[in-house]
C-alpha cells in the first residue's frame, strides 16, 4: 500500500512494503551534504523498491544529521566500508568532483550500481573510463543531470525527437544567480571542484543541449573570476563562464552562467532559460514555469503558451504526483527512482555515465578554449 506524504509531495510505500527487505534494492549513500538531503534521500524515499542501508560522509555532524533525518545506524566516514557491504547493491556518490572517479571506480571494481553526481570526473578520460569499466561490469551507470527530469524539457525534448523544430538554427540558455562574495566551500577551489561555474551550472545546460541537438563541433569559450576571496577563503574558480558554439547540426549556441547576476536570487528560482529556434519553431523554457513552455511559429505574432500534457508532468512509471509539494522541488525525486527503476529492469539509465562524459568532453575543450585563446575543435569524443 502506498500512503501519500505530504511533506514530499508523493506516494510513500507503507510499512508492508518495506518490510519484503529481501526484494528490495540496497543502497549506500556517499556524501551527506546538500544535494543528498536535497534529492537523493527523499527521491529514494519515493522508491517502494529501495532501501538507504549505509551512510558515508568525512564529517561527523553531516553524518549525524542524515542518520537522524533517515533512522539509518549503519554510518561510517570511509566510502570503502559502505562499497565492501554485501547488502548494499547500489552506491549515489554526492561528494567534491575530484572524489567522483576513484568511488565511483572502486563502487564499479565491487559489482555496485552508481549514480554518480556532475560533474562526473574531473576530466573527459576519466569520465569515460567510468562509462566503459560500468559497461563492462554490466552494472548501472547515471549521471546526476537533474535538469533532464523537469516536466518541460522532458516534452521538450519530446517534440525536439519527433520534429517539430524543423531545422534547428540556434540554441541559447542563460543562467543567472546571485550567490554574491560569500563563501563555496569546495566549489571555490580548483583542487576540488576542477572547474567553477562551467562545472557546477553550466555542465548540466551542456548535458541537454547536447541531449537536444547532438554533438557540438566546435567551441570558444571565455571565463571570468570577479574575487579571489568568498568570505576570507581564497577562490581559484571562475564566478562567470560563457561558451559560443556550433552544433555538428549546423545550429549555433550561445551558453551563460553567472554566480553573481546581483538581485537574481540564489535558489532555483532564480533565471533559468533556455531558447531554441528552428526553421518550424521556437521553444523558450524556464526551469521555473516546470508546466510550461512557450512556443513561436513561422509567421507567429509572438510566442503563446503552451501546458505540458499530464503524461509529462512526472517520468514514466514514477509514482511522483506532480500536484503535490513543491514541484520545482519534487521533479528531483524522478532521478532517484529512474536509477532504481533501472536497476530493477536491467536496462541502461538515461542520462548514463556516456552523457556526463559527453558533458565532460565540452567541459575540458571550453578550459582549454580559455587556456588557449582560440576556437577549440571537438576530437570525436563518444
Ligand atoms: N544534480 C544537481 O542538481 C546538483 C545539485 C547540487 C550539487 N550537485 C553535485 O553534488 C555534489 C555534492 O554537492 P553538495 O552541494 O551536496 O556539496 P556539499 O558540500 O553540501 O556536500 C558534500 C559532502 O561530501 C562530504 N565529503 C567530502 N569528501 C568526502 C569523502 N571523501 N567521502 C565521503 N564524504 C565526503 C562532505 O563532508 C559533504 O558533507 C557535487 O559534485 C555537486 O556538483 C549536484
Amino acid at each position: 500500500m502506498h500512503a501519500f506524504n505530504r511533506d514530499l509531495g508523493a506516494f510513500l510505500p507503507g510499512a508492508d512494503l518495506y518490510n519484503s527487505v529481501m526484494q528490495q534494492i540496497g543502497v549506500g549513500i556517499v556524501g551527506c551534504g546538500g544535494v543528498t538531503l536535497q534529492n537523493h534521500i527523499p527521491g529514494l524515499a519515493m522508491c517502494a523498491d529501495a532501501k538507504v542501508v549505509a551512510l558515508c560522509d568525512t564529517d561527523a555532524a553531516c553524518l549525524e544529521r542524515a542518520a537522524r533525518e533517515t533512522g539509518v545506524r549503519t554510518t561510517t566516514n570511509k566510502y570503502e566500508d559502505v562499497i565492501a557491504r554485501s547488502d548494499v547493491q547500489a552506491v549515489i556518490i554526492a561528494t567534491p568532483n575530484i572524489t567522483h572517479a576513484p568511488i565511483a571506480q572502486a563502487a564499479i571494481a565491487a559489482g555496485k550500481h552508481v549514480l554518480c553526481e556532475k560533474p562526473i570526473a574531473m576530466n573527459y578520460a576519466d569520465a569515460l573510463a567510468m562509462y566503459r569499466a560500468a559497461e563492462a561490469k554490466g552494472v548501472r551507470n547515471m549521471s546526476a543531470f537533474t535538469y533532464r527530469f523537469v516536466p518541460a524539457m522532458r516534452y521538450l525534448a519530446h517534440l525536439v525527437k519527433s520534429g517539430a523544430l524543423g531545422q534547428p538554427y540556434h540554441f541559447r540558455s542563460c543562467r543567472l544567480q546571485d550567490w554574491g562574495r560569500r563563501s563555496l566551500g569546495w566549489r571555490q577551489v580548483a583542487k576540488l571542484a576542477g572547474t567553477g561555474e562551467l562545472g557546477d551550472m553550466l555542465s548540466h545546460r551542456i548535458d541537454f543541449s547536447q541531449m537536444l541537438l547532438g554533438r557540438m563541433e566546435r567551441l570558444v569559450a571565455n571565463t571570468k573570476r570577479y574575487f579571489d576571496d568568498r568570505s576570507g577563503q581564497a577562490s581559484d574558480l571562475e564566478d562567470w563562464v560563457a561558451i559560443l558554439t556550433e552544433f555538428a547540426n549546423g545550429a549555433t549556441g550561445v551558453l551563460e552562467s553567472s554566480k553573481i547576476a546581483t538581485g537574481r536570487n540564489e535558489s532555483w528560482r532564480s533565471q533559468d532559460y533556455l531558447e531554441l529556434n528552428g526553421s518550424d519553431a521556437s521553444f523558450v523554457f524556464f526551469t521555473e514555469r516546470w508546466n510550461e513552455l512557450q512556443v513561436g511559429k513561422p509567421g507567429g505574432m509572438g510566442l503563446e503558451k503552451i501546458t505540458i500534457p499530464k503524461e509529462f508532468w512526472a517520468w514514466p512509471a514514477s509514482p511522483r504526483d506532480a500536484t503535490q509539494g513543491d514541484p520545482l522541488v519534487t521533479f528531483r525525486y524522478d532521478q532517484a527512482f529512474e536509477f532504481i527503476d533501472a536497476i530493477r529492469n536491467q536496462r541502461p539509465c538515461t542520462p548514463s555515465f556516456l552523457d556526463g562524459a559527453r558533458a565532460q568532453a565540452i567541459m575540458d575543450a571550453a578550459v582549454r578554449s580559455v587556456a588557449e585563446r582560440r576556437w577549440v575543435q571537438l576530437e570525436n569524443y563518444e
